[in-house]
């Protein structure tokens, strides 16, 4: 059985301009100790997916369809009932730690508290396990730096800091929402190979969600891409980077750099991400594609099974797209 069970997930905003629909028709599963990422442009609905998934919708949001955690149905539960889901078998990290760490608290004593509240431990039980889990994400000297502040600690640092935060309750997922986005490319890959390690010491599954292609080889099993709110396609990571049989995710793939290219400004994928407010009759990445003709303005493609663990919404076939 499948850990997380999202069914044709829909989010839809109420703001002054009208209904802004986020998310639309999404549907996919994660397993025990799987590894999912999440890729798209800014403004694809990645993190609403997640949000709506856990409860954590701004309170202008709305999600219809069917989120299933374990087996039951967790969509629109009370907040109570979600808090206890959230605060011991799914975690959740963002791109900038600051927004969860509390500055005014030493580390020490904001991890501890998690364990003393939620886990029922002692004091000093929960010191050496805060710095049991500070070792595990690499923090030198652990045990002496673990009474410092947050802003004592480098970027990189504090996001070991709510890496660890967030597996001390030892939950069955990570959702990680851009969590290398605001550190720079060296610090960026030691977080994502510790993201690795951690899931095969914690047997954790993860969902990764990025903008960027370039960092989901090798940190993630499965991909999943996304755009105007829709799945565009979705496979093993490997197929998804040697075959794509959607024409965005191609484009994304041209703008990733690569070290056997010398070029001096990477492609991007032309125009403007979609103006969610409006809506669109067909596919969303209609306007920008390269491949589109009349039936992709009037009709959304649906998502369509092409391999037992590929599926793709585009109206064009996989042989023309390749
Ligand atoms: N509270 C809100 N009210 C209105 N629109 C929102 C709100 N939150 C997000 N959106 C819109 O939902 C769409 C998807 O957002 P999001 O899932 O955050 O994108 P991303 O793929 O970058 O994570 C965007 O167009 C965004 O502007
Ligand atoms: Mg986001």
């Amino acid at each position: 059985m499948a850990l997380l069970d999202i069914q044709d997930l829909a989010v839809r905003f109420q703001t002054n301009d009208g209904t802004v629909s986020a998310v639309n028709g999404v549907t996919f599963k994660v397993y025990e100790g799987d590894t999912l990422a999440i890729v798209g442009e800014s403004g694809s609905g990645k993190s609403q997916t997640a949000f709506a998934a856990i409860g954590l919708l701004a309170r202008n949001g709305h999600a219809t369809g069917s989120v299933k955690w374990d087996g039951q149905e967790i969509l629109n539960l009370p907040e109570a009932k979600l808090n206890k889901i959230r605060s011991s078998e799914i975690a959740m990290i963002f791109q900038d730690p600051m927004t969860s760490l509390n500055p005014f608290m030493k580390v020490s004593d904001q991890m501890e508290e998690v364990l003393t509240l939620h886990r029922g431990m002692s004091r000093k039980q929960a010191r050496a396990e805060c710095v049991r889990m500070l070792d595990a994400v690499r923090i030198p000297d652990a045990a002496a730096r673990i009474t410092m502040y947050p802003h004592e600690f480098s970027g990189g640092m504090r996001q070991r800091i709510m890496i660890a935060m967030s597996l001390l309750c030892r939950p069955r997922l990570l959702i990680a929402d851009e969590p290398t986005t605001a550190l720079d490319v060296t610090v960026q890959a030691q977080i994502m190979d510790l993201l690795r390690d951690i899931k095969d010491e914690f047997n954790t599954a993860m969902i990764l969600i990025t903008h960027d292609l370039g960092i989901v080889a090798g940190a993630c099993e499965r991909t999943m891409v996304m755009y105007g709110g829709r799945i565009m396609e979705r496979g093993p990571t490997s197929e998804i980077f040697a075959s794509p049989t959607h024409p965005y995710t191609r484009g994304l793939l041209d703008a990733v750099p690569r070290l056997d290219r010398k070029e001096d400004v990477l492609p991007t994928i032309p125009g403007e991400p979609p103006d969610m407010l409006r809506g669109f009759g067909g596919c969303p990445f209609q306007p920008r594609c390269p491949l589109a003709d009349d039936l992709c303005k009037t009709q959304p493609p649906a998502l369509e099974r092409i391999s037992d663990v590929r599926v793709r919404a585009c109206h064009r076939s996989p042989e023309e797209v390749a």
